[in-house]
């Protein structure tokens, strides 16, 4: 898979990108993510790529001419499955859109700054808009991270053991249960004793169970069948 981040601060992604499970992804050759910085694209003496709104008000409005050549440019190269815009009014990321997104070839990823980018960009190009909660950042990119990080781990072979994206929480609609390693006693707190049985049909339904109660008690709109 290969994912371009668009950007006015393309730094602010390096790090997220760099260690752990994302590395190891790119590493492997199983997930590319190339930072494009928005300002190669302007036409401007200072690289300006924000104006006033029309109409007054707070705050800047990222242009359409620096976004429109960057967009055009990468498409000339490519056809992206989506072309994804992290913004606080988008549809707010859920496991299963993550779960779809990780299946896609190539993606495209706007991150907007300042008040955010002239609505004809998003009408014009723009497939999806994600948010990743209801809460305002500096800009969109510390929330593309979240995306990638999500997306990447759940990416065919960038996990060692496949099936530890499958057991995570959210994954089949429930919190994942509480898990413990060694030693068995902890100032006096002990591990539960069906982990030590050896029983895996045990250890599974505790477990469920276990799943099932962490979810009713701190989610129950997840019991509701709404993730998205
Ligand atoms: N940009 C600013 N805030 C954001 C949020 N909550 N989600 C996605 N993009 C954003």
């Amino acid at each position: 898979m290969r994912i371009d981040i668009v950007s006015v601060v393309p730094d602010l992604m390096q790090s997220p990108l760099s260690h752990s499970i994302l590395k190891r992804a790119q590493d492997k050759g199983i997930l590319e993510v190339h930072l494009i910085n928005l300002r190669d694209f302007s036409s401007k003496t200072y690289k300006q790529v924000d104006d006033y709104p029309y109409g007054g008000g707070a705050g800047m409005v990222m242009m359409c001419e620096p976004l429109s050549k960057c967009i055009e440019h990468l498409k000339e190269q490519r056809s992206y499955d989506e072309i994804i815009y992290m913004t606080p009014d988008g549809d707010q990321l859920k496991q299963k859109t993550a779960n779809t997104l990780s299946l896609k070839t190539n993606l495209l990823i706007i991150c907007g700054h300042y008040k955010g980018i002239d609505e004809r960009i998003r009408e014009k190009y723009v497939t999806m808009e994600i948010s990743i909660g209801d809460y305002v950042l500096s800009g969109g990119e510390l929330a593309a991270a979240v995306l990638v990080d999500t997306i990447g781990r759940l990416i065919p072979g960038v996990l060692s053991d496949e099936t530890s994206a499958l057991t995570d929480s959210f994954q089949d609609e429930l919190l994942s249960p509480p898990i413990y390693t060694r030693p068995e006693d902890f100032q006096g707190m002990k591990v539960p004793e069906v982990l030590l049985s050896g029983n895996d049909k045990k250890i599974q339904d505790w477990r469920y169970e276990q799943s099932l109660e962490r979810t009713k008690k701190r989610r129950p709109d997840l019991l509701d069948n709404n993730l998205e």
